[in-house]
Formats: structure tokens, sequence, C-alpha cells
């Protein structure tokens, strides 16, 4: 039996918070690392995207992986192959902003399944869109969700933020302080209201979103929606982050 850990690599507390779920579940742990182009729309971003193998085997193994694997291009991608579309919700907040690249992630987790047939497959809450679209596309790997692991100060984990300077990850800080005051607010509309007022404080962030969604399609939620979530994206330095917080109802 074999748990598939998909990433990108520049391997980070987070995933090693993956890893490590993957772990526990007492099975054969793969990870698997490899920049996937087909879900970067900017080739900028793709060019800048931190590269760190060795360091990434040694923080694998560590975490319990038994294979850390780098897979090749073509064999991901053979002549030929086609594209998979990430339906409608593919299209919203992060698939708005980077048109395609929810088409390009579940056109890769499709060939990683196929090659690793991964009984589970374990993704992190901090890409909560993407998390959504992968267990939409009812593969019959089971996936398995992992909460976002923050740093000491409430800024999620990510690979991105090694391209911060310090006053830059100073001002990311705003995107976490938004959703942990949010989240306090009586009501939604006053937790909207936070969410942009709150973000707005800090000159230094370009937001691109910020909404509180349905879990379930990502339609905007009013108080009748059970399962509720703040989400966020945005510059900061040029560099784009991206965070969410579930949201009590009220
Ligand atoms: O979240 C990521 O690191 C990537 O989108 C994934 C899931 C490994 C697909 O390339």
């Amino acid at each position: 039996m074999t748990v598939l850990v998909p990433t990108m690599g520049a391997l980070h507390k987070g995933h090693q918070g993956l890893i490590k779920r993957a772990r526990a579940l007492d099975k054969d742990v793969i990870v698997s690392i490899f920049v996937n182009p087909l879900q970067f729309e900017n080739k900028e971003d793709l060019e800048k995207y931190p590269r760190s193998p060795e360091r990434d085997i040694e923080i694998a193994t560590i975490a319990g992986a038994n294979e850390v694997w780098f897979p090749e291009y073509e064999d991901l991608f053979p002549e030929g192959f086609k594209t998979l579309g990430a339906g409608a919700l593919g299209n919203l907040y992060e698939g708005a902003s980077r048109p395609g690249h929810f088409d390009g992630v579940v056109t890769v987790i499709d060939r990683l399944f196929a090659i690793a047939k991964p009984d589970q497959a374990i993704f992190g809450e901090k890409d909560f869109q993407q998390l959504t679209i992968i267990k939409a596309m009812n593969s019959k790997v089971e996936i398995i969700a992992v909460p976002t692991v923050r740093e000491f100060d409430g800024l999620a984990m990510s690979s991105r933020n090694a391209r911060l300077s310090e006053s830059g990850r100073d001002i990311a800080l705003v995107i976490h302080r938004a959703l942990a005051a949010a989240k306090l607010a009586p009501t939604i509309e006053i937790a909207h209201e936070i969410l942009n007022t709150t973000l707005s404080t800090e000159p230094g962030f370009d937001k691109d979103y910020a909404a509180i969604i349905d879990e379930k399609d990502f339609s905007l939620a009013d108080k009748k929606t059970e399962n509720r979530r703040a989400i966020i994206a945005g510059w900061v330095e040029g560099v784009r982050l991206i965070d969410n917080m579930p949201m009590v109802g009220r």
C-alpha cells in the first residue's frame, strides 16, 4: 500500500507536516518533486520558483519518506498527452487570476496518480481551492487533507516566503491578521468588512481578492452557509501569496 505526497519541492515545515501525516498511515511513503510548468501561467514565476533538490531529499527522508521521486517531464507528459480541464471551480479566484493553472494541476495529478498508483494522497489546506478541485477529480485515490502549518506569528508556510525580504515578510503578516480578525466577527457582513479593511491598512499588500466563500463550491457565503471559509490572495514585493481560514458560522 502506498501513499503519495505530491510537491514541487523547496520543502519546508508545511511539507514536513504532510509527509509526517503520510508516515502515520503506516504505508510506503512516496514524495514526488516536480515543478510543473503546466500550472504556471507566468514564465517568470516558473523560473523564480525555488529549487533545492538535495536539501529536499534530506528533509523528506527525515520526515519519513521511503522514496523521493523526481519524475522527468517526458515521463509525465509523453508526446500527444492531453491537458485535462479543472471544471467550473477552476475558473474562480485563483483560476481567474491564473488562467489554466488548475487545468495544469489536475493534469499533473492525474499523471502522478497513474504512474505511482497510490491508495492515498496527501494535500495541504493552504491551497484550499486546489484541494477542493483535486477531491472533485473523483479518482480512486483517497485524498487526505492536512491543516495549514504556520510560522510562530501566523504566516502560512509557503515555498514563496523564501522570496520575501525581511520587511516584505512583515507586510505579509497582514494576511493572517485579517483572517484571524474576521474569524472573531459577530456576523458574516462584519467579517467581510474586517477582512478588507484590515488588508487595506497595509499599503505594501497588493490585494487580488478577499472573500468569504462556501467551501462546497466557492460561491459567496451567507449566514445560511454551513461551512464558510475566508480566502485571500495578493502580492507582496511581487510575490503572490495565498491563505485561508475556516470561519465560524453566525
Ligand atoms: O501544491 C503543489 O505543490 C502543486 O500544485 C502540486 C499539488 C504538487 C501539483 O503540482
